[in-house]
């Protein structure tokens, strides 16, 4: 017997952690909330049990300008180059494999990231995974030691778009890019749910 309530509470909070990419850089986000949501991953279950990954934070105007650059935003929008001056993101989580101690990390990474994400929704932030990076870039810009490669890079604040789930027509060949309609909305389309089980 399913716990009703918490399942669609659960639901509603998983329906509502869209990748944010415009923010409202008033609102700071403090090296004690990234340290807080970095705290979520210890609960994160771990291939091998290694506990492998390690978080920079990032929440200063001089290194957050100093990240940027190397970050590629959104990448079904041709003519957009990630969020101007003024909507950028207020922190970053920087999530490195500390190669001492593995040479991979499974899936680790999802698991922390998604756990990060939620965290940081329930706190009213939105985010946005990056993979599109220049990582020996990012390392260079941080000063990251060597042993430390960086996986991914979560950008974080308060949001500052409106993101809309739109489902396909649950054909093979949906078209799955994200698009924007002329008020701004960011339009995410989601498979249906029949479309993702196998007969
Ligand atoms: C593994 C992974 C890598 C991603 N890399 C990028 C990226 O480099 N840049 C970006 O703007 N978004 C990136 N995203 C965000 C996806 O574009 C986003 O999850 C997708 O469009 C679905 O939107 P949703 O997160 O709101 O469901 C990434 C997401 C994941 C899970």
């Amino acid at each position: 017997m399913l716990p009703e309530d918490s399942f669609i509470e659960f639901g509603r909070l998983m329906a509502a952690n869209r990748s944010i990419r415009r923010f409202d850089p008033a609102v700071k986000v403090t090296p004690e909330t990234l340290r807080a949501l970095v705290g979520l991953t210890r609960y994160c279950a771990s291939g091998r049990n290694l506990q492998p990954l390690r978080y920079r934070m990032v929440s200063t105007p001089e290194e957050c300008a100093a990240l940027f650059p190397h970050l590629l935003w959104a990448g079904y929008y041709q003519d957009w180059d990630g969020p101007a001056e003024g909507e950028r993101p207020a922190a970053y989580l920087v999530q490195c494999l500390d190669t001492r101690l593995a040479q991979d990390c499974l899936c680790d990474d999802g698991l922390q990231l998604e756990a990060i994400t939620l965290g940081a929704r329930t706190l009213g932030l939105g985010s946005c995974i990056i993979k599109a990076f220049n990582a020996p870039e990012a390392a260079k810009a941080l000063h990251l030691p060597e042993y430390m490669k960086p996986r991914y890079i979560l950008a974080l604040g308060a949001p500052a778009e409106q993101v809309e789930i739109v489902g396909t027509d649950g054909s093979l060949e949906a078209d799955i890019r994200y698009y924007r309609t002329p008020d701004g909305t960011h339009h995410v389309p989601k498979r249906p749910l029949d479309e993702l089980l196998i007969d």
